[in-house]
């Protein structure tokens, strides 16, 4: 993590089309060499839900990952803008926050995550800035994908706010938009993956092309497939990570206040 000024992004993914408790000031259209990004930039403070006058001194940039309503499925996602339309707007610090499957034991749906590895299961995103118009061929270091002073800010203030949040973890990258086979989990699982989702690569890795200080918090919104009987609609996700969300919106109130 940069020593200079943090300014935070914040990626909601579902169930987070809308940050509830940002005050907006202001929108943006971000429009970038790659195409318009996934949703206006929403920029404004958060508010303390528990006391509603209280708004952090820092702006955020919102960025909705699927649209504001919910449209764009992970696979269409134009992840390149999105990354680049909140390097354009200033940020240089990104929390995402995406709905996971949970594999490990522990990833309970209803928990919160804060994975520090990442396998890529995709196969056809665009993955890249550095494709075209280089002066030289260009190699990111990505061994660890997750701003680790980052992911350290994140656990202090998860602790002090008595906000529970999994340490580590290895989150699966897979296309979509179907979900996954019993046998694929059982796979990721001998991969040692702990969480799968559709929405964390190629991000976290353009966000680090750019720069970017990145990190995800993830909300464990059912069992992975074939880990339990429960059919996974969007009704069990959405309702599942309810209360998870509730917790993501106090934490990030806290992180602004502390940055
Ligand atoms: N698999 C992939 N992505 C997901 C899942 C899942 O089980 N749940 C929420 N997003």
């Amino acid at each position: 993590m940069s020593k200079t000024k943090k300014h935070f992004g914040i990626i909601g993914g579902t169930g987070l089309t809308a940050l509830e408790n940002l005050q907006i000031v202001r929108r943006e259209i971000a429009r970038t060499p790659f195409g318009e990004a996934s949703s206006t930039l929403s920029i404004g403070r958060l508010i303390d839900e528990q006391q509603a006058d209280n708004a952090t001194s820092e702006e955020v940039v919102f960025l909705a990952r699927h649209g504001h309503a919910h449209s764009i499925p992970p696979h269409m996602i134009n992840y390149r803008a999105n990354i680049w339309g909140l390097k354009e707007a200033g940020v240089n610090t990104i929390i995402s926050v995406n709905a996971v499957g949970g594999i490990r034991e522990d990833m309970v749906p209803g928990s919160l995550a804060l994975p520090d590895q990442i396998i890529d299961y995709t196969t056809h995103r665009v993955n890249t800035f550095f494709e075209t118009n280089l002066t030289s061929v260009t190699h990111i270091d990505f061994s660890y994908p997750y701003d680790e002073a980052l992911s350290q800010l994140v656990l202090s203030t998860a602790q002090e706010e008595g906000i529970d949040i999994i340490k580590g973890g290895t989150y699966a990258a897979t296309e979509g938009p179907r979900l996954e086979t019993a046998a694929e989990i059982q796979r990721l699982k001998r991969d040692g993956c702990d969480l799968v989702g559709m929405t964390g690569m190629p991000e976290a890795a353009l966000a680090r092309e750019l720069g970017i200080d990145y990190v995800s918090i993830c909300v464990n919104a059912n069992w992975a497939a074939g880990l339990s009987d429960e059919l996974i609609t969007m009704d069990v996700i959405e309702k599942n990570i309810t209360d998870g969300l509730k917790q993501v919106r106090r934490l990030l109130v806290a992180l602004l206040n502390k940055s």
